[in-house]
């Protein structure tokens, strides 16, 4: 049963989310966005609750072994520790070699097939980077022309060789934790050049910091802590350096290409608009590495199946994009999606291509949005948020009785 104090964090976090998307609807995403980001007293409030529900209420949900829930931070961990250390992105990198061969049904293809060739076809060429393969192109996706001439294609801005810079799990020293407290998550005692560097967009109290496989950059419209940079990434640029303000507490401009892992943590349905969604999606695809990850929590506290049409339109315009998805999880109250940004984006989009929709489907007219539940609510121009039709209730739900911290 959630206290009065969770529930009133709740309450107000929530309200945050529908006045926002009211005023989105009456005055359009842009201008609800920049009257939003101007509410800067919300804001640090917004951040204190936030951070203490998450830190508190929903930690001692996660630490009740009764409740038998699975925390999101955990997740994010875990699926960052099995594709860099434990051989996911490798057996991704073959797949998707494989699945390239077929496409363009190429056998000869530079004579490199699995990721071990490739891998030592690297080792012995002198002069390369030592990044894994990255777009040649700074700011678009990679382009379905892009030969597999690797030499071609490497970039300055990869740094990422998972089989030097992420040394196999036998080098590290995993363990399985049995503190009922910290949900079992991995913890590895790490050397300090293998790091995974993981954007974290929304971060608000900086969750993975302490992670010792992680260096973190940590960005939020309105940071609760030391160490969370203030940023909004819907106005922030992506270009060759990175450029912080001169007292170092804001981030300008982040480096294309230069991230593993970009997580977005029930960032998505905060923002008002399809537009707006996609358009993050759209910058972390340009800030991570070729073969990086791209991870997203979703909110839902409902079944499985009661909003699947979404989470497939969502891999549909991810797809299109250049990002194949590698790992699908539905937690009792969010979905947990990771995917990778694929070195041929025609291995991507193929996936895409494939799918056969009814033209009836809103989700999937377009190729630049993502949707919600929430996007089909209608509401009133009164002043107190009004639901008058569609769902609203596909957070609401989570923000109540989530168990996560
Ligand atoms: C629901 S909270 C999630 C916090 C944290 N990721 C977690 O999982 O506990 C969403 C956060 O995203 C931040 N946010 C929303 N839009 C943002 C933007 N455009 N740029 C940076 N941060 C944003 C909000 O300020 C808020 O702290």
């Amino acid at each position: 049963m959630a206290s009065t104090e969770h529930k009133d964090l709740a309450a107000f976090i929530k309200s945050v989310h529908s006045n926002l998307r009211k005023e989105s609807q009456i005055y359009g995403p842009e201008t609800a966005w920049r009257r939003h980001v101007a509410e800067s007293d919300t804001l640090q409030k917004y951040a204190e609750a936030m951070q203490k529900l998450a830190t508190k209420h929903w930690a001692e949900n996660v630490a009740d072994p009764k409740k038998n829930t699975k925390c999101r931070i955990d997740w994010v961990k875990s699926q960052c520790w099995e594709y860099f250390f434990r051989g996911g992105i490798e057996l991704f990198w073959d797949r998707e070699v494989n699945i390239n061969r077929k496409i363009t049904n190429d056998q000869s293809h530079s004579g490199i097939s699995t990721y071990q060739e490739w891998s030592d076809s690297e080792n012995s060429t002198s002069g390369l980077s030592d990044g894994l393969i990255c777009s040649n192109s700074e700011l678009t996706p990679v382009d379905d022309k892009d030969t597999p001439d690797l030499k071609k294609s490497l970039n300055k801005h990869c740094s990422m060789k998972p089989s030097t810079k992420f040394e196999k799990s036998t080098e590290n020293n995993l363990q399985i934790s049995n503190n009922e407290h910290d949900s079992s998550i991995v913890q590895a005692s790490h050397r300090e050049d293998c790091k995974v560097k993981l954007l974290d967009v929304g971060s608000c109290y900086n969750p993975f910091g302490g992670v010792n496989f992680f260096d973190v950059t940590a960005i939020d419209l309105a940071p609760s802590c030391d160490g969370v940079l203030q940023c909004d990434f819907l106005s922030m640029q992506i270009g060759q350096e990175d450029v912080f303000s001169a007292n170092k507490q804001q981030v300008e401009q982040l480096t294309v290409g230069s991230f593993d892992t970009v997580v977005f943590c029930l960032l998505l349905e905060y923002l008002p608009s399809p537009e707006q969604r996609y358009a993050c999606c759209k910058k972390a695809y340009n800030l991570l590495k070729s073969g990086g990850l791209l991870l997203i929590i979703t909110p839902d506290s409902k079944h499985v199946g009661a909003n699947a049409r979404f989470m497939k339109s969502w891999r549909y315009v991810l797809s299109n994009l250049g990002f194949m998805r590698t790992k699908y999880e539905k937690l009792p109250h969010a979905h947990c999606l990771a995917f990778r940004k694929c070195f041929y984006k025609r291995v991507a989009t193929r996936w895409a291509s494939l799918q056969k929709f009814s033209k009836d489907d809103e989700l999937f007219h377009s190729d630049t949005n993502i949707f919600i539940p929430q996007d089909f609510t209608t509401w009133t121009r009164e002043d107190t948020v009004e639901c008058v039709s569609g769902d609203k209730k596909a957070d609401v739900n989570f923000y109540n009785e989530l168990p996560y911290t």
